[in-house]
């Protein structure tokens, strides 16, 4: 037997590109063999992470997207495929976090992050497995969350929790449904990472009393998300689809 293949060949989308995760996948794939399409807000992380693509001996993609909006997701996947080739791969990172008390949050601000970190999921799916179906298939990651599976101790998120715990259903519904016409479609799921995101003040400020409770003792750098990405998008992982890949230093088992 041959050792299993982990390298990737043809065209990657990644969402949420210019984000701690996002950027780093971005680069990740880059250096395992793809070519990659980053989307996120139009700015300067954008263009660094075009940059850092390229930096890795690969071509790629600026696209500038919001996830929320159907037309635009529908427009840029079809121009990622005139300008790069078939979509092979696609990484879908973009999200939000902006807790507070449920007894508080107004349905504008549930109703805002579960459009970027849910629906904005399923518009990046839907557009995404069309172009696969249409060319004979393809693999999908979906960033997930340990908060899919738990409430993190000390942080106010409902909208969160929720709308993860929905992409790891949405994330098995579509596997499910593409499983027989070429499509993979699987969950990373971190742990608490050392991105923008988790360092905003208002996340930080707990998550650092947490972390003595992490069986590893630490947090995630945005590089450990590649690996266990490229493992579930390359051919080494041909029978997995609707896994959900706990990346997390072991804090959940505790
Ligand atoms: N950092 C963590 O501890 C952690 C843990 C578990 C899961 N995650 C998940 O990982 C993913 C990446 O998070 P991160 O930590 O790198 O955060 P980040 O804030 O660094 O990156 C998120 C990216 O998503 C983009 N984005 C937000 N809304 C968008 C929209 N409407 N359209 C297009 N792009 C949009 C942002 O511009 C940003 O570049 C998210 O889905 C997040 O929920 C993060």
């Amino acid at each position: 037997m041959s050792a299993p293949d982990f390298g990737l060949t043809g065209v990657a989308f990644v969402t949420g590109a210019a984000g701690g995760i996002g950027a780093a996948v971005a680069v990740g794939l880059a250096a395992s063999g793809a070519d990659v399409a980053c989307a996120d807000r139009a700015g300067e992380g954008l263009d660094r992470a075009v940059a850092a693509v390229e930096g890795a001996g690969r071509r790629a993609l600026a696209c500038p997207v919001d996830v929320t909006d159907d037309a635009a997701v529908d427009e840029t996947v079809a121009r990622v495929e005139r300008e790069l080739g078939p979509l092979r791969y696609a990484v879908n990172c973009a999200g939000i976090n902006d807790g507070a008390p449920a007894e508080s949050m107004s349905v504008e601000q549930f109703r805002r992050l579960v459009d970027i970190n849910l629906t904005g999921v399923f518009l990046s799916c839907r557009a995404e497995g069309r172009a696969m179906l249409a060319h004979g298939g393809g693999s999908i990651v979906n960033i997930g969350s340990i908060s899919a599976v738990i409430a993190n101790r000390g942080l106010t998120q409902v909208h969160y929790n929720a709308a993860k715990a929905g992409v790891l259903q949405l994330t098995t519904s579509l596997a499910l449904e593409w499983a027989q016409r070429g499509i993979r479609v699987n969950a990373v799921s971190p742990g608490y990472t050392a991105t923008p995101m988790a360092k905003s003040s208002e996340v930080w400020e707990h998550v650092k009393q947490y972390i003595p409770d992490i069986p590893m003792n630490r947090m995630a750098e945005p590089e450990e998300m590649v690996g266990p990405t490229v493992f579930l998008l390359s051919d080494a992982a041909s029978y997995c689809t609707g896994a959900n890949l706990l990346v997390d230093g072991g804090a959940v088992g505790w």
